[in-house]
């Protein structure tokens, strides 16, 4: 495989498009971002913002974890760098996250949960239910038992897109939003540009898809070429909390829901998984279980006023994983998609891995799992 050349063309101004299209500017690449609608208007503006491999650690998904880790280590040092170039703050905390459980049978399930995370090597503590309200008053009196992970992070997904387009902008990358890729051009099994919907031809030396959910959309392939990568539908929410008094400092996820502070005094309360393709409606069912799912973790939040409520989707891989690297047929075509529920916490890792593979056209150890099959 070799180096893709100077000017590289990328679909989809998300955190992975526009994270790698930062990166790339850095290593002196000519970089191209085409955005259908806005920056972050995708999943990433839609996104709660936890940054949290140990609470939200999955049976039998080790490589993800693995990679989710090594991201999580990544984010101080991007983020410092991220918020010099930009001058944007992305309240990014480092208060840790509590998985609380309610009865015995989330108990139970804890007790599993922490088993596996001990056997993985990660920092984790079992609490007791008043040993949960010491670190968090505002828990219900009814919080059986809790896991502490001290190690878990969280960060504004809006705050991160922001600093991620001024970024982009100010290194001097190109940043066309309001305008569709309706196909990639491709000829002797390599890929010179697209084709916009406005009938507009770019030319490009190597194009990166990273259209999130919408990545099987794309014409001017076979579907076989591209990902498979479907849209999960997540309902969401958000509550002012009193500035001078914030219910909670950590990311508390409870059995039917999360909550995630923010330091302007937002509430994040998320998020349901549905499958119901691109249908972008916010449900009287959904937006009811996760005010009840976090009301029975926190009844506090029943008198805080309503901020707003909105929906993403999460592209998601049939394995669960990204799918990061070059196609395995198209030369000069490259994928960042599929971060199912992780992309956010998966940004710095995708960002600089991936820029480092399109410049030296040498896949690192850490991307050999999940380059496209
Ligand atoms: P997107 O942000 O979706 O960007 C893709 C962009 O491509 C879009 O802006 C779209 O308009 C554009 N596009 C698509 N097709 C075209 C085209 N043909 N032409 C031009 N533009 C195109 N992750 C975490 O790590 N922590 C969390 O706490 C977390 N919470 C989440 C909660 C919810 C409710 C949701 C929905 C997601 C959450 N995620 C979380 C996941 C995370 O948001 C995504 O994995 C991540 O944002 C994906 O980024 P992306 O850049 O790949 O996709
Ligand atoms: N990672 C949180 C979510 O996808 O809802």
């Amino acid at each position: 495989m070799r180096p893709v050349g100077e000017h590289v063309l990328i679909i989809g101004a998300g955190v992975v498009g526009l994270g790698v299209g930062w990166q790339l500017l850095e290593l002196g690449h000519r970089v191209s971002v085409v955005e259908r609608n806005t920056a972050g208007s995708g999943a990433s503006n839609a996104a709660a913002g936890m940054l949290a491999p140990t609470a939200e650690v999955t049976f039998q998904e080790e490589a993800l974890l693995a990679l989710s880790q090594r991201s999580r280590t990544l984010y101080p040092e991007f983020v410092a760098r991220l918020q010099e170039v930009s001058g944007h703050d992305v309240d990014y905390r480092t208060s840790g996250t509590l998985v609380v459980g309610l009865d015995r049978d989330d108990t139970e399930a804890l007790e599993h949960l922490l088993a596996y995370q001990l056997h993985l090597g990660l920092g984790a503590e079992r609490l007791s239910g008043d040993a949960a309200r010491e670190l968090e008053p505002a828990l219900s009196p009814n919080v059986h038992s809790a896991i502490h992970c001290p190690s878990d992070h969280h960060i504004d997904p809006t705050g991160l897109m922001g600093a991620l387009r001024a970024a982009f902008l100010l290194s001097g990358g190109t940043l066309r939003e309001g305008e569709g890729v309706q196909e990639l051009k491709v000829a002797h099994q390599r890929c010179t540009g697209c084709v916009l919907e406005s009938g507009e031809e770019v030319a490009a030396d190597a194009v990166l898809v990273a259209a999130g959910a919408w990545t099987r959309a794309l014409g001017g392939v076979e579907r076989r070429q591209l990902p498979r990568i479907r849209p999960v539908r997540g309902q969401m929410l958000s509550l002012w909390m009193p500035r001078a008094q914030p219910l909670c400092e950590r990311v508390i996820r409870a059995p039917d829901a999360y909550l995630v502070p923010r330091s302007d005094g937002r509430l994040i309360i998320g998020a349901t998984m549905e499958e119901m393709g691109f249908d972008t409606s916010q449900t009287a069912g959904g937006i009811f279980e996760l005010l009840r799912g976090a009301w029975e973790a926190m009844p506090g939040i029943y008198d805080l006023p309503f901020e707003r409520m909105w929906t993403g989707f999460r592209p998601i891989s049939l394995s669960n994983e990204p799918v990061l690297g070059p196609s395995e047929d198209i030369k000069g075509l490259w994928f960042a998609t599929g971060h199912g529920r992780n992309g956010i916490l998966l940004t710095p890792l995708t960002a600089m891995e991936l820029s480092h593979a399109m410049h030296t056209g040498t896949i690192p150890e850490v991307l050999r799992e999940f380059v496209p099959r």
